[in-house]
């Protein structure tokens, strides 16, 4: 075995893809591939207070121990590793024998959602350009690539701004991964708006569709629904009042969202508002709630301290993105009235 990091690497890509739903699989992968990032480049986790995230007008690009700490979100890596394998299996099925291309926008100090994968490709069959606005991330991953001796799938490395970056190159895919739950404070969506328009109708961007839902939760339901795990299932139920907000390939246009969404005037006792978030990262490769941080519910409004009737909803962008609201409540309308 010649080089043996690079061995560690390939194998943990290899269980990840491959694993399934099997936890202690993915643990001991994903905390593999952290020992042998963190050595060869020196971010660890534990940085998190001497590193700063970097301000945008488009929101938070967060520091690189931050972006380093990505990496143990065991689900999250899991699923983008496996849709971004079967984006890249179906790419190379209708290459024609070219190697395919690759930007990965937001890469980290690890390149988490690519790195892994190259060792299991040859590089005549995956060409990768990185882009992180972070310097110290990039630097990072440089070790990462000259250790690994994977330098010979990379070709291009931009240190700029994702949400103003200029293609100047046929991309058959493009990643990233700039997000928190409920698409808030990083720039995913305007990244998402500046790329997608560029790349050619065929490509694939990563993840596929981000979807915000807004339902009606009861706490105790919830609770029991987590804590179950033997004997009678407990009655579980929501109520769903819409679709808020999705960003996908054919749907970037934000600023023409504007949603309303109705209170039923029965709505007890499900008194909790709540948004879910959906991340499909490629076909079926899905992240839905509680699966990652990324796609943790988010509570906007108990109706047992606020009684309203309706609710406007939109996304609103800028240095602080995110889901913004306006109630209606129940005075308000009779005022109306
Ligand atoms: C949430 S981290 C994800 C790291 C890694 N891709 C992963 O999934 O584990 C986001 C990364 O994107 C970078 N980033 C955020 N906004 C950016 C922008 N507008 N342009 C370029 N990089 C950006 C940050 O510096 C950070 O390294």
């Amino acid at each position: 075995m010649d080089n043996p990091q690079l061995e560690i690497v390939r194998q943990s890509a290899h269980t990840l893809v491959c694993c399934g739903d099997d936890f202690a699989l993915m643990k001991k992968s994903v905390d593999d591939l952290y020992l042998v990032f963190s050595v060869l480049t020196g971010v660890t986790i534990h940085q998190v207070n001497e590193d700063k995230d970097i301000l945008l007008p488009t929101g938070k690009a967060i520091s690189r121990a931050a972006a380093a700490h990505c990496l143990l979100e065991l689900k999250r890596t899991a699923v983008f590793l496996r849709g971004i394998n079967k984006a890249i299996s179906l790419k190379l099925s209708e290459s024609q024998g070219k190697p395919i291309s690759i930007l990965y926008a937001g890469t980290g100090p690890y390149g988490t959602l690519i790195i892994p994968l190259l060792t299991l490709y040859k590089p005549a069959e995956l060409m990768v350009d990185l882009l992180d606005i972070n310097t110290d991330s990039l630097d990072a991953l440089q070790k990462v690539t000259n250790s690994l001796e994977l330098s010979p799938y990379i070709d291009n490395v931009y240190c700029t701004d994702a949400t103003t970056f200029i293609v100047s190159k046929h991309y058959d895919i493009v990643i990233s991964e700039t997000m928190l739950a409920c698409l808030k404070s990083e720039p995913q969506v305007a990244i998402m708006q500046n790329l997608i328009p560029q790349m050619g109708n065929s490509a694939i961007f990563i993840p596929e569709d981000i979807s915000i839902d807004a339902w009606l939760t009861n706490p105790r339901m919830e609770q029991e629904r987590m804590l179950f795990y033997e004997g009678e299932k407990p009655h579980f139920e929501r109520v769903y009042l819409g679709n808020i907000f999705s960003v996908n390939k054919s749907n970037l246009a934000t600023d023409q969202f504007k949603k309303t969404i109705q209170i039923p005037e029965n709505w007890e006792p499900f008194n909790l508002l709540k948004l879910f978030t959906t991340v499909r990262v490629f076909e079926d490769e899905l992240l839905k709630e509680n699966d990652s941080s990324i796609t943790m519910p988010q509570k906007i409004c108990d109706l047992y301290v606020r009684t309203i009737n309706s609710a406007d909803c939109w996304y609103e962008q800028g240095e602080k993105p995110g889901m913004c609201w306006e109630y209606k409540e129940e005075a308000e309308l009779e005022g109306v009235k």
